[in-house]
């Protein structure tokens, strides 16, 4: 395991790449309606990003073809924009990583189309908990199976299940660096440090957390069982006394800076 610790120049620099992406969600929210193409708003999200004088971290990733990643009902993640149209009821996860002078920022969230069901509502909300509860998780000494653990408990008291195929991931000068950060109650121990930067992204799934990836495009995630997934992602750094979200959304109510040194 080689996990880097970022300077504070580093971690500013990240805040800016962070805070683009968190702009680019922000930005295609009002355009997230029934009708829309998903290459269409995969284009208009572009723009905007080279609008602020990044890149997408995304398109030729491993050969990825895109900007960005949407995944729509039962896609878990890397759902490839096409001439797909989104319908009442879908919930789309919008996950986009930009690069910004040399740094990366990475994150996702839900959106609902129109009115969707209970059921799918709940879904989005106890991904977006889950997320939350493993952010709290946080700090310098901590333990990074504390975020896995936190998750699988609030996913497990609603009835879901949590992916173990995929995983939240150290990041900074490179998308995916260690640690490798599993949203699913484990015991690979990391004491957490001061600089160390990572995402935590659960995917949260109604059905089974099985997962098969499409055969046709190499990239389509879907759940087996074909039920509903949800996700929601974060970049963070650890602080002295907590952790920073790098890519906070105006219509949250967390705070940027998470402090949680109480519990020591
Ligand atoms: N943004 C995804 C993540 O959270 C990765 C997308 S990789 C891509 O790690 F190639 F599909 F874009
Ligand atoms: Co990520
Ligand atoms: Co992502």
């Amino acid at each position: 395991m080689d996990i880097t610790l970022k300077s504070a120049a580093e971690i500013a620099q990240m805040r800016e790449a962070g805070r683009i992406a968190a702009g680019v969600l922000e930005f295609i929210g009002p355009h997230m309606l029934p009708g829309a193409v998903t290459l269409e708003l995969d284009e208009m999200m572009n723009d905007y990003i080279q609008k602020q004088g990044a890149v997408s971290a995304d398109l030729g990733y491993h050969g990825y073809p895109r900007y960005t990643c949407i995944s729509v009902n039962e896609v878990v993640c890397h759902g490839i924009p096409s001439t797909h149209r989104l319908r009442r009821g879908d919930i789309v996860n919008v996950d986009i990583t930009v690069i910004k002078d040399g740094m990366h920022g990475d994150t996702s969230k839900m959106f609902i189309i129109g009115e969707t069901s209970l059921r799918s509502r709940k879904l989005c909300e106890c991904a977006q908990q889950c997320l939350y509860a493993g952010i709290r998780e946080v700090y310098p000494g901590a333990d990074l199976t504390q975020i896995g653990n936190a998750i699988q408990k609030i996913a497990d008291k609603a009835g879901f299940s949590v992916v173990r195929d995929y995983c939240g991931h150290g990041i900074g000068r490179h998308f995916h660096e260690d640690p490798q950060v599993l949203h699913y109650r484990n015991q690979q121990s990391v004491i957490l440090q001061e600089g160390m930067t990572f995402t935590i992204e659960p995917m949260i799934n109604a059905g089974t957390w099985k997962c098969k990836i499409s055969k046709k495009d190499g990239w389509t995630v879907t759940t087996a069982d074909h039920q509903p997934s949800a996700q929601w992602e974060h970049t963070l750094a650890v602080t002295a006394d907590g952790c920073e979200i790098l890519t906070l959304r105006g219509e949250e109510k967390i705070p940027q800076h998470v402090v949680n040194l109480t519990k020591h």
